[in-house]
């Protein structure tokens, strides 16, 4: 206000910039500002209005008007910037934190506010604000035109009249030879204040000009002394009184998106709640007016009567148990709990992660098992076909038998003292059951009297950001669970931990060991190496562990079409700028059908399913590697991560096989313990451990944009971070690390991802290699499914499976070869795949217990591979003498060339083992110039369909692509019995819906 009406008096206006500028009466302004409300004759605005140039003239009105208002403005915004950044990096290193706020203390002694003569001791204050000044300057560019002719560095360059020459701030601040290991500093990429402590042996000799965020010369800012003297009182007022925080995960990325005129982090938020021992500013105060009894001195030094909770009446956050329980089959919903219970752990609560499962004996509602007053319990759970995942079908048919015990109308009592919030993972294609189990959880415990403590959350695991999704409500809840517990939210409050990166906690510790250490090279030699060790015990063995498995076919039903060739490069620079304008383009699909031999005691039903764990292809390997500077074959030690008190579910790949191997842990330790088990190379850890062609996270994507060296890559980057440049950007072109890493070369990788600088690997303590910094920032590599196409009437201890190759150009312009249906490609007969199988859904079944009853199959592409295992079901229940049903098969294809198994399916509709095939082709005519799609097919049969549906309760199996073919087939068979069974519209809705509860229309369907 002040500033405003003497600025208005100085243009003789208002100040509310109406007026023109430079009008108005000097004599007045003059006496006003020499006046000592004015800051008196020897202030900075009298000494300019009454300063003469050697011509005996003043400085015009107008100009002095500028100037004000250009330190008000400019001088302003850039000292806030800088602050911005302060903020930030003080938030991120607690021993500077530590030592700006005990210099605050030393030097205020107990007052509440820095006097003129303290500003010269806040030495730690200014070294902070200096050192965010090198790092991100306000003004990024200084530009100077020469006025003769001249030359630079000892007549290097020449440079003409007239010439212009730019400085680039951010690049001088960053000189190795100044500011990194030319000078004794590490990384001039490194926060480091000690760069301008006074006394720092490392900053001797260093060159007056390498640090210029004032500029130089006559046009130097005439601010920057104010700057200094504002920026210290602020962080000397702030540090002394409050905890500054900024969320956990966020990365400072510099912008001026917002429309400044220097570059801010964008959109910082700022966390605060008050520091223990801070002085009290009320007391003093009202010392100061004399309302309070006793001395000035007395009331300064008084410690906080408003202390923060945390530290006064909260009670200690460890002792406050949090449950966190998952359902998972893939191991996606297993990995966010656990990352979940070790961030809780870091925060000091005492958290485990089980399966959903381990809570069906009813514990939640006791207190001994995690149940009674107070406690809380997060859920993550996926949902299969509409089904719980295998580990959470128990806990779902105790919740459902709890909502019938309390009974209709009953006041829900059994769970009223447990607090609860559930988060689910689901895929959209799956459109009818989207997260189904997950909303059930929410709804049937708040049916039994638990309270919701945050609204039911979902990710679509179908796109990019369900990380991400999952990363904010954890963050959230933790905030929440902090805040109940009142020891503040987001920054951790005194006293606890602070996560060392950000992001999610690592999920697999790789330690590089010396070369020649010998190292197994793939996922079956490890699996095989760990059950050796007995790492994988015998329960495992038969049901859900992992088995190496020799291939004994591999028959290529249908070769890649040619002319579809791979880019000329990878393109990802110039493609990745232009996502949009890059179709991606599905090459025609190659199907393979592979037969693998398995070991005693692993038997399968036809119309099961077959897990693959799959591998990342090796050009894309290749590439990772190159990015993290490893040539493929350095043994590495993993050691999954497993958080305090987790319990394994099932095993699951190459980590999960080890962790089964572990050897028991150490409760209180993040670290499960060490794996009994031989190294892998490094090759073989990015194969498997890390799905590489994983959308970016956008989280990632700000890490990347911090640490890019080069400003406008920063910028492009921090674009890329932003709400619409990532969905448009990275999300919908599926940008993934090695992308960006491949186009912005200037980012430094182990910035980025939170590893140690080069020469700091390995040791014990906080110094991590890249290579395990690469893998945590990648999602888990799932295993694939695959329907099983055989029948084990047929061969006995085989299996097959017919795979699809997926292989495409991506829109950032790189080839992608699909892990699973890849690695299934190149499979010879002789090599070894890793994988078990699966009964995702038991009711999926041919009846050969009741072998008469008809069966309608639909199975479109390799839709029609568990069709061919019901068939070799019937050719060998045929040969048994037994009297089958009708069997009808609606088979799809595009045309004639990519109508695989076709001799064996006319085969068996010579010998009867097929009654009638029908075979719809979308892009060719049949024999009577007929095309479409296998759901046209259905309606064309109807008045055939309708009796073996209707009078003979036959059975409907449907088998491929969810997302438009399931649900279209659905209608169509609705629509046979509106039109042959005469039902109208919502009877025949009604007739398909039924079939479906009686387990007469099964569907086993997947997102294509
Ligand atoms: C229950 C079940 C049964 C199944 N049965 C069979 C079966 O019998 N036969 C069969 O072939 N498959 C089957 N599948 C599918 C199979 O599990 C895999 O999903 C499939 O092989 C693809 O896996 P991938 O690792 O090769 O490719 P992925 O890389 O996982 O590709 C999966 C999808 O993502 C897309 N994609 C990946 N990366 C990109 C990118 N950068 N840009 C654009 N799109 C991209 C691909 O187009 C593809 O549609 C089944 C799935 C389920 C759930
Ligand atoms: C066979 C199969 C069926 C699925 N059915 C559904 C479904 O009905 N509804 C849904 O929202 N998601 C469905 N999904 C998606 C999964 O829930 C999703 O992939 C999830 O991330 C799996 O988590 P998990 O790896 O922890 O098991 C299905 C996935 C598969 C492979």
């Amino acid at each position: 206000m002040v500033e405003r009406t003497r600025l208005g008096e100085l243009g003789g206006c208002g100040g509310d910039g109406s007026c023109p500028s430079g009008s108005g009466n000097r004599a007045d302004t003059v006496s006003s500002a020499s006046s000592p409300g004015g800051g008196g004759g020897t202030s900075v605005l009298a000494t300019m209005l009454n300063d003469r140039a050697p011509n005996g003239k003043l400085i015009r009105l107008g100009a002095i008007q500028g100037h004000v208002l250009n330190l008000m403005i400019a001088g302003h915004e850039t000292t806030a910037a800088t602050i911005g950044f302060v903020v930030y990096y003080l938030s991120r290193h607690p021993e500077w934190e530590r030592r700006v706020v005990d210099e605050a203390r030393t030097v205020l002694a107990g007052r509440t506010e820095p006097a003129a003569a303290d500003l010269r001791r806040l030495v730690v204050a200014e070294a902070v604000f200096r050192e965010a000044l090198r790092l991100h300057p306000p003004v990024v560019v200084l530009t100077r035109d020469a006025s003769a002719d001249t030359t630079l560095a000892q007549g290097r360059y020449v440079v003409r009249r007239g010439q212009r020459v730019m400085c680039l701030l951010p690049a001088l601040h960053r000189r190795d030879d100044v500011w990194g290991s030319g000078s004794g500093y590490p990384d001039p990429e490194a926060f480091d204040p000690s760069r301008f402590i006074p006394g720092d042996e490392r900053a001797k000799g260093r060159p007056a000009n390498a640090f210029s965020p004032w500029g130089f010369g006559q046009r130097a800012c005439i601010g920057s002394q104010f700057a200094l003297m504002e920026a210290k009182c602020l962080l000397c007022l702030l540090y002394s009184q409050l905890c500054v925080g900024t969320p956990e995960g966020y990365v400072a990325v510099p912008s001026t998106a917002d429309g400044g005129a220097a570059p801010v982090p964008k959109g910082l938020s700022v966390l605060l709640y008050p520091r223990a021992g801070a002085p009290d500013v009320a007391a003093a105060a009202a010392a100061a007016d004399g309302t309070a009894e006793g001395t000035k001195a007395e009331a300064a030094v008084a410690p906080a009567s408003a202390a923060p909770a945390a530290s006064s009446a909260a009670p200690p956050v460890r002792s406050i148990p949090i449950r966190i329980l998952y359902g998972s089959n893939g191991g996606t919903c297993e990995s966010f709990a656990s990352s979940l219970a070790q961030r809780a752990a870091q925060l000091g609560f005492s958290a485990t992660a089980e399966p959903l499962d381990a809570a069906a004996d009813g514990s939640l509602a006791a207190p001994a098992g995690g149940g009674g007053k107070g406690a809380a319990v997060a859920i993550v759970t996926a949902t299969y076909n509409g089904m719980p995942p295998d580990n959470a079908a128990k806990f779902m048919k105790w919740l459902e038998g709890l909502e019938k015990s309390e009974g209709e109308g009953a006041t829900p009592s059994l769970l009223s003292d447990l607090r609860y919030a559930v988060f689910g993972v689901g895929n959209s294609q799956w459109n009818l059951t989207y997260l189904k189990v997950a909303k059930a959880v929410d709804v049937g415990l708040a049916a039994a009297g638990a309270q919701r403590v945050r609204a039911f959350e979902g990710a679509d695991v179908d796109g990019a950001g369900a990380a991400d999704a999952f990363e904010d409500w954890a963050r959230a809840l933790l905030e929440g669970a902090q805040a109940a517990a009142g020891v503040g939210g987001g920054a951790s409050p005194p006293g606890t931990e602070r996560p060392a990166r950000s992001g999610p906690p690592p999920r697999v510790r790789l330690d590089m060991l010396p070369a020649g250490t010998p190292a197994l090279s793939s996922a079956a030699e490890v699996v095989r190496q760990a059950r050796r060790a007995g790492g994988i015990d015998a329960p495992e063995f038969s049901g859900e562990g992992y088995h190496p498995l020799a291939v004994t076919a591999a028959t290529q039903l249908l070769a890649s079409s040619p002319g579809v060739s791979p880019p000329a490069a990878p393109a990802a620079a110039s493609a990745a700028a232009a996502p949009q304008q890059q179709q991606q383009q599905q090459q025609q699909r190659a199907t393979v059908h592979l037969e693998v031999e398995l070991p005693p005691g692993l038997t399968y039903q036809a119309g099961d399913h077959f897990e693959l764990i799959p591998r990342n292809a090796a050009p894309l390997v290749d590439s990772a590697l190159e990015l993290i500077g490893l040539g493929g074959e350095e043994p590495v030690a993993w050691t999954p991560i497993n958080v305090a008190g987790a319990k394994g579910g099932p095993a699951r790949g190459i980590v999960a096989a080890g962790r089964a191997a572990a050897a028991g842990g150490d409760a209180s330790s993040a670290v499960e313990g060490a794996i009994k088990q031989q190294p892998v190379t490094a090759r073989a850890v990015l194969g498997h451990l890390a799905d590489l062609s994983a959308p970016c996270s956008r989280r990632l994507v700000a890490a990347l944009a911090a640490a890019a060296r080069c400003p406008p890559e920063a910028e492009a980057l921090g674009v890329l971070a932003s709400d619409d440049g990532y969905a448009s950007g990275v999300a919908l072109p599926r940008l993934s690390l090695v992308d960006l890493l491949s186009r912005f070369k200037s980012v430094d990788a182990r910035a980025a991802l939170g590893a140690s600088p080069p020469g700091g690997e390995g040791g014990e303590g906080g110094e991590r290699p890249l290579l395990e910094a690469f893998v945590n920032a990648h999602p888990r590599l799932v295993p694939r499914y695959y329907s099983i196409s055989s029948s084990p009437k047929a061969r006995e201890n085989r299996a097959t499976i017919t795979v699809g190759l997926v292989q495409l150009i991506t829109k950032a312009g790189r080839q992608h070869r699909g892990p699973g249906s890849g690695l299934a490609h190149d499979c010879r007969p002789g090599d070894e795949v890793v994988g078990t199988v699966r009964r995702l859904q038991s009711t999926f079944r041919y009846p050969s217990e009741k072998p008469e009853t008809p069966v309608v199959m639909v199975g479109p592409g390799t839709g029609v591979a568990p069709m061919i295992g019901f068939l070799e079901e019937r050719e060998a229940l045929m040969r048994a003498g037994k009297n089958l049903g009708k069997a009808v098969l609606f088979f799809g294809c595009r045309g004639r060339a990519d109508f695989i198994f076709k001799e064996r399916l006319e085969q068996w509709v010579a010998s009867g083992v097929l009654t009638t095939l029908h075979v719809a082709m979308s892009r060719e005519d049949d024999e009577h110039g007929r095309r479409g799609y296998v759901q046209d097919w259905i309606a064309k049969e109807a008045v055939n369909l309708w009796p073996l549906l209707d009078r003979e309760n036959g059975i409907v199996y449907v088998c491929g692509d969810a997302r438009s073919m399931a649900p279209e087939v659905r209608r169509s068979f609705a629509g046979v019995a509106a039109s042959a069974g005469g039902r109208s519209q919502a009877a025949a809705e009604a007739f398909v819906g039924a079939m479906l509860e009686g387990n007469r229309y099964l569907e086993d369907v997947w997102a294509g």
